[in-house]
């Protein structure tokens, strides 16, 4: 246990400081502005009532929720699972332990699906690997005349992508199945009728899982993070079910990880099925994107 965290601070700005302290100790750079956030969640605090009424009386009650939260950040804990949501495409998503909690990055799928839909009419979308349901959420949020099915292994993933629907209003656009890849969607009458298939699938080599800082190793799921020896097991599995699903012309979206879209372009050239493949960088310039259009036979 830190010293920091031992103290007890009767006023608000005592109880920053003791924020900052504990936050540091723990290895946070954001610690400042981390500690401001944890304290607007737990007191309903602002930065600007922190500045004014720094000589504010605290309660122990107070106190003792705050201190909790910044041993809980101190010990790594994403910042997003204390706070409990997430910002995505300018929607607000509900996280938790049971998802990956979406990235920055991942909006250039949503993106690039979008791009392509919103010529279509009535899309049926396939969202796989939904996790928190961000990708489906985002695209039924988008598109109104849009249909999607999203699926997961995890059907605690699921429970959480039912509820952000709901959250925005899109829960009677998607379809929520759990079960392997696109096999749900089988029996269903969608073959040759999908005109996207978007995935954020795992794709941390299995042995790079160890290395990854511990906000994510230890607090992310697993399953949201593995995705095998190279990274690509997913993705190779996809490239092979989706053109059963979608229309000539239909679109594939995969996100990849640092140095990855390369090989998934030439696995996808090697195994057919697909005519223009493209990808596209985001903000790093890292190529994170991979789009697939289904060959037109
Ligand atoms: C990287 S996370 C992406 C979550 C969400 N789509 C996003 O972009 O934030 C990958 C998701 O795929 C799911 N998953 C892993 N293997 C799967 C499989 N074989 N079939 C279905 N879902 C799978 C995981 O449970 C996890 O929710």
């Amino acid at each position: 246990m830190s010293r920091a965290a031992d103290i007890r601070p009767t006023t608000l700005a005592g109880l920053l400081r003791a924020g900052v302290s504990i936050l540091s100790e723990g290895g946070i750079q954001n610690a400042e502005n981390e500690a401001v956030w944890i304290m607007d969640f737990a007191l309903g605090t602002s930065r600007l009532t922190l500045r004014l009424e720094g000589q504010r009386q605290v309660t122990a009650e107070d106190r003792g929720r705050a201190m909790e939260l910044f041993g809980r950040r101190a010990a790594r804990e994403p910042l997003q699972f204390i706070l409990g949501t997430q910002e995505f495409c300018g929607l607000e998503f509900e996280v938790g332990p049971a998802a990956l909690i979406p990235r920055p990055e991942t909006e250039l799928l949503v993106e690039e699906v979008l791009r392509h839909c919103l010529a279509v009419p009535h899309p049926i979308i396939a969202d796989i690997g939904t996790g928190s349901g961000c990708v489906a959420v985002a695209l039924a949020h988008a598109l109104p005349s849009a249909s999607l099915y999203a699926t997961d292994l995890s059907p605690a993933a699921m429970a959480l992508a039912r509820s952000n629907a709901a959250r925005h209003g899109v829960e009677t656009r998607v379809v929520f199945l759990t079960g392997n890849l696109l096999g749900p969607l089988r029996r269903r009458g969608l073959e040759g009728r999908v005109a996207a298939v978007v995935s954020n699938p795992p794709y941390i080599p299995e042995d790079e899982v160890a290395d990854l800082p511990p906000e994510v190793g230890s607090f992310e799921p697993k399953l949201a993070l593995a995705g095998g020896v190279d990274g690509l097991a997913i993705h190779r599995r996809l490239l092979s079910e989706a053109a059963e699903f979608l229309t000539p012309g239909g679109l594939l979206a995969l996100e990849v990880g640092l140095g990855q879209a390369d090989r998934l372009r030439r696995m996808a050239t090697a195994g057919g099925g697909y005519g223009r493949i493209r990808t596209k960088p985001d903000a790093a310039g890292i190529e994170r994107v991979v789009c697939f259009l289904r060959s037109v036979e």
